[in-house]
């Protein structure tokens, strides 16, 4: 169990949550060096199959080229700069085409045509290449890195890498996607999901599944954190009803039957491990105020192919938790705007949060010492 308390911690200084220049300082340092969490490889099911990953002023294509391998490349034409696909996902033919005037590009993003540029003296499409961006694939998770220099995604991952075999991830399919949209800062996303202090007021429906103490961590530091929480009684998943959806996912077995697994993966993503699925949010970022979050249920693909598959009841169920969670964030960010906010004692429940804030504010602070 946790040997870790908040020992007098508190809840970060205003400006972190409203800020534009903090906003600016966290897209230098933290979202332009870190590996993001782009999105399931799963979603790209055929040769030309697309996805767009959008941050601040960078638009990621993330695609299946024909040799059935995934790509990642800047969005941006190299003639004019245009933007070259906009529609947030779909299948590209064996070409990327700009809209603008026809530049015309393999998957692999070489140059194939440029209309009329043969009478331009040197021109030679091999020197026009859409530009890669550094991409690593983990348990069926894409994610990118738009570092000049990314730090190898395997050095980055070490604490996660194998860590979760038993739940075969790389096999499971979105089964469910929501997509929400909340005026509060993303950080606030990750305290609240960092702790169980305000399960037993806010989430009824689940302190009756994980009672909010049932809870251990087995990753205390750094940009992973979180463990799991043990089911009460006799329930087997965090569904309305508390019972699978589906069988246990390929190797789940013995005591992990009895827990759900949580960990935040910095600075993007949210891993939820049950027993029949997993749940990822995705946490987008938008303006110092405003947050997208896009959540995926996912499911082997063997349960989903069943005539009876019904997954309404872990979607009703997260469906219902979030929406209590970014309610009480926009309360929360409402709040930290008033001038009376000062930073507040975080409880023994709350330890992880102040470790994730220790580990924000290396990660803010890192870069920006050395310039
Ligand atoms: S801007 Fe893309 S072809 Fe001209
Ligand atoms: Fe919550």
């Amino acid at each position: 169990m946790s040997t870790r308390t908040a020992s007098g911690a508190k809840t970060l200084p205003g400006k972190y949550y409203t800020s534009a220049e903090i906003f600016q300082l966290e897209s230098q340092n933290i979202f332009k060096k870190q590996w993001l969490y782009a999105g399931r490889i799963s979603q790209l099911k055929k040769t030309g199959s697309y996805f767009l990953f959008n941050i601040d002023h960078e638009s990621i294509i993330i695609l299946r080229d024909q040799n059935d391998e995934v790509k990642a490349m800047h969005n941006v034409c190299r003639h004019r700069g245009t933007r070259l696909c906009s529609e947030a996902e779909g299948e590209l033919s064996k070409t990327i085409q700009c809209p603008y005037h026809a530049w015309t590009y393999d998957l692999q993003g070489n140059l194939l045509a440029a209309p009329n540029m043969s009478e331009v003296t040197g021109f030679d499409n091999a020197d026009y290449p859409l530009h890669r961006v550094a991409m690593s694939v983990w348990e069926g998770s894409v994610f990118i890195n738009l570092a000049e220099n990314p730090e190898p995604f395997e050095k980055a991952f070490k604490p996660l890498i194998g860590k979760f075999e038993q739940w075969h991830m790389s096999e499971l399919a979105v089964a469910h996607r929501l997509v929400y949209e909340m005026d509060a800062n993303w950080k606030l996303i990750f305290q609240n999901y960092s702790e169980c202090y305000h399960c037993p007021n806010l989430h009824p429906q689940l302190n009756r599944l994980t009672p909010f103490r049932n809870s251990a961590n087995d990753l205390e530091e750094g940009p992973f954190l979180g463990g799991p929480m043990k089911f009460a009684q006799n329930f087997q998943s965090m569904t309305m009803s508390g019972r699978r959806c589906a069988a246990p996912l390929g190797g789940i077995s013995g005591e992990d039957l009895r827990l759900v697994y949580y960990y935040t993966i910095f600075p993007n993503m949210l891993l939820s491990l049950h027993p029949d699925y997993v749940l990822i949010h995705q946490i987008q970022r938008q303006s110092p105020t405003h947050t997208r979050i896009v959540c995926d249920w996912l499911f082997h693909p063997d349960a989903m192919a069943k005539p009876d598959f019904d997954a309404g009841d872990a979607i009703k169920f997260w469906n219902t938790t979030n929406k209590q969670d970014w309610q009480v964030s926009e309360l929360s960010q409402q709040g930290i705007a008033s001038q009376v906010y000062a930073p507040g004692p975080y409880s023994e429940l709350e330890s992880m949060i102040a470790d994730w804030d220790r580990h924000y504010l290396k990660a803010l602070s890192i870069h920006s010492n050395s310039h």
